[in-house]
């Protein structure tokens, strides 16, 4: 339905992204049992605690930069077939090291998937490194410092996904002065599985441009004021909340609240094979909700593409797609 319209995602995390097909081939090659979180071509859980355990037991078994190239370029000539032409990637060094492969092999072998998609379809794409709010304070930074460190050009921004409810932002406040003044963008998860306080301690101690997610703001519409003056872009990914029950019905979701009060509002998928959702969906999810026609759609992914963190020329040239 919204094939024609081009299409940009700044909030996907790339072991979210392993379909369950692709992880039973690297189970096969690796002689793992995948019956805890994968039955038939489904992911199973029925929360967020359950999510993440089948996010984890999917990225156990990527383990090769190979793997993880495979991955990258799967995923990016995926969402490339549907008119995407950019997407940021969250990437996490944890579930790397993890699995047994160094932070700096798993860079490489991202870099060169997105390169091989690069050249397959055009697509372009950067990297967030991301900490792991649940792993605590320590592994953060040592992600910040790592981002810092500017392993590869293709790493633009910093972020911190996982469990919310785990700490204090304000914990977490140096980790994201690390990243920031290395001179990477700064983005947080926040508004999701928490509420309004959430994400005001995001803005409060991480001033970040971008929110993961954000949509629980609706809950208090002073900071809902706040956001729309600050002019912070929220990554919105319905498909995610729909499949989290953040929201009973798609009509009940904020997205287009938000939009009309003047929140910068973006579509992405999250973590697609998990949660049913894809770039693609997301843009059909909303047209179909609220009757957006191609400009406006389209306008969501000019919103995408002004946040993204991507140097100028680039940006100038994906802007000039658009048009
Ligand atoms: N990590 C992967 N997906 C996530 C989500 N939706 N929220 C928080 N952390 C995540
Ligand atoms: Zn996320």
């Amino acid at each position: 339905m919204t094939m024609d319209v081009k299409k940009a995602e700044l909030h996907c995390h790339i072991e979210g992204a392993a379909s369950p097909e692709l992880v039973r081939t690297q189970a096969q090659k690796y002689g793992a049992d995948v019956s805890g979180f994968i039955q038939g071509d489904r992911y199973v859980w029925s929360d967020f605690t359950e999510f993440l355990t089948a996010y984890d037991g999917a990225a156990a078994l990527f383990r090769t930069e190979e793997d993880y190239a495979l991955l990258a370029r799967t995923y990016l000539e995926g969402i490339a077939a549907q008119n995407a032409i950019y997407a940021e990637i969250f990437v996490s060094p944890d579930h790397a090291t993890a699995a047994g492969l160094s932070a700096s092999a798993y860079i490489d072998g991202l870099a060169d998937g997105i390169a091989a998609a690069k050249s397959a379809t055009g697509i372009e794409c950067r990297m967030i490194v991301v900490g792991v709010r649940h792993l605590g304070v320590e592994s953060v930074e040592a992600a910040a410092r790592f981002a810092a460190s500017r392993p590869h050009p293709l790493i633009t921004g910093f972020g911190m996904a996982g469990e919310e409810r785990f700490g204090r932002v304000a914990e977490f406040a140096r980790s994201f002065d690390i990243a920031r003044d290395a001179g990477l963008g700064i983005t947080i998860h926040a508004g999701e599985l928490a509420g309004a306080d959430s994400v005001r301690d995001a803005l409060d101690h991480v001033r970040p441009s971008r929110i993961g997610h954000g949509v629980r703001a609706i809950e208090d519409e002073n900071l809902v004021r706040r956001i729309a003056e600050e002019e912070v872009v929220l990554e919105v990914c319905p498909g995610s909340n729909m499949a989290l029950k953040l929201f009973k019905t798609m009509a009940e979701h904020p997205f287009d609240q938000l939009r009309r009060a003047g929140v910068k509002v973006t579509l992405s998928s999250d973590d697609p094979p998990h949660f049913g959702s894809s770039i693609g969906h997301e843009y059909d999810l909303v047209a179909q909700t609220w009757g957006y026609d191609a400009a406006t759609l389209t306008g969501f992914t000019r919103t995408s593409l002004e946040a993204a963190f991507v140097d100028e020329p680039t940006r100038a040239i994906l802007l000039g797609q658009l048009s």
